[in-house]
């Protein structure tokens, strides 16, 4: 797919996770690569948790997708030592496990009937009694009715992780342009990846749209580590939350999930947010809040990503749509990606996931319609 007089082999449109990782493979793979973001890591992954979760996140009817978070999330402990490795900085990757845990009787029925489903397809989730589960973690809330551990469930720093994407691409030879493009013909390479986010659907016409989460950022007292090891996931009175602990003193709490499209922070998810975390683990009500922010998921209508070239464009291949799952799929899709480009083959793992497989994208009707906006607020 490559090769040519053209000012680069490969062009990557959006220097977030995904593009900073399809770009460092490519120049691994010796091409001569141009990054163009005009606001590099300003997208989805600057307020992401960067829970790295294929157990949690696997729901009913996702079979597919499931499938493919396993696979990634199989390729992050050598993802995760190749990058540190190759820059020498601590991307805040743990693997202690995610606890889920839930308050109530109602909350408990909920969460078993999704444990049952993630056994019956052979996810390793292991369920907890009340007293197990502090055995684990003894800052949880007493009145927790029950729990499950997904020990293969770990997590990772999103804005560590992009910074340290971008100094290995740049080693490796990538060169960053920090301009926008706002129309694919501009990028002067032989392959142009687009892996622009939401904004992805108005350089290509392709379905993907803004799918708000509201996230908090929490400071453990004294500048210690927070008191708790794992991820901890529940719902509390059928609100979601989850709290992702780092080893330097941040508490992520997320997150809601808004058809809606804004950045604005709103007090009652704040409250909501945070009342559900503190249901669940109530020394956090201590911390200190640092910072409130809402990003944008790109949400695809069956949540998975659109991977592979578009339809009758075959110079333009798509890494996009990864809704919440851009952090866990980041070393999958930098893989894919690479051995299209390089091969020119896609591997039969990029078949259900083809851009094209909602119809043919027309940009001029993305542009006009602009994003979904239904207004509806769910919980994480
Ligand atoms: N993956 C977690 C979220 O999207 O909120």
């Amino acid at each position: 797919m490559v090769g040519g007089e053209r000012g680069a082999d490969v062009a990557v449109v959006g220097a977030g996770p995904i593009g900073l990782a399809v770009a460092w493979r490519c120049a691994t793979r010796g091409l001569r690569v141009s990054v163009y973001d005009a606001t590099p890591g300003s997208g989805a992954s600057e307020v992401a948790a960067g829970m790295l979760a294929p157990v949690a996140e696997a729901y009913f009817g996702e079979r597919m997708l499931t499938g493919l978070l396993v696979s990634s999330a199989a390729r992050w402990p050598d993802f995760a030592a190749e990058l540190t490795a190759e820059t020498g900085m601590d991307l805040g990757y743990r693997t202690e496990g995610t606890l889920t845990v839930a308050l109530t009787p109602d909350d408990l029925a909920e969460a078993e009937r999704l444990w049952t489903y993630q056994r019956q397809v052979g996810l390793p989730v292991t369920p907890l009694r009340p007293a197990e589960l502090r055995e684990r973690e003894p800052l949880l809330a007493t009145r927790l009715r029950g729990g499950a551990l997904a020990p293969g469930d770990h997590q990772v720093d999103p804005r560590r992780l992009v910074a340290a994407l971008r100094i290995a691409a740049e080693r490796a030879g990538a060169t960053m342009l920090p301009r926008p493009v706002r129309d694919l013909a501009e990028p002067d390479a032989a392959v142009t990846v687009v892996a622009a986010g939401c904004g992805t659907a108005a350089l290509t016409g392709l379905p993907v749209r803004p799918v708000k989460g509201q996230v908090l950022r929490l400071r453990a007292p004294d500048g210690a580590a927070p008191r708790f090891r794992h991820v901890i996931r529940g719902h509390a009175d059928g609100r979601g939350v989850y709290l992702v602990p780092r080893t330097d003193g941040e508490v992520v709490v997320g997150a809601t999930v808004e058809e809606r499209s804004d950045l604005g922070v709103t007090a009652g998810a704040v409250l909501e947010l945070l009342r559900a975390a503190t249901d669940l683990l109530p020394e956090i009500a201590e911390y200190e809040l640092v910072e409130a922010r809402a990003g944008l998921r790109p949400g695809t209508p069956d949540n998975a990503p659109l991977l592979g070239r578009l339809p009758d464009r075959p110079e333009v291949v798509v890494a996009a749509g990864h809704f919440r799952h851009g952090i866990v799929l980041t070393p999958l899709t930098a893989d894919l990606v690479t051995d299209l480009i390089v091969t020119g083959t896609p591997d039969p793992a990029l078949a259900p996931l083809d851009p094209g497989r909602f119809g043919v994208p027309d940009p001029a009707a993305a542009a006009e319609d602009g994003p979904t906006n239904e207004g509806r607020t769910l919980w994480s």
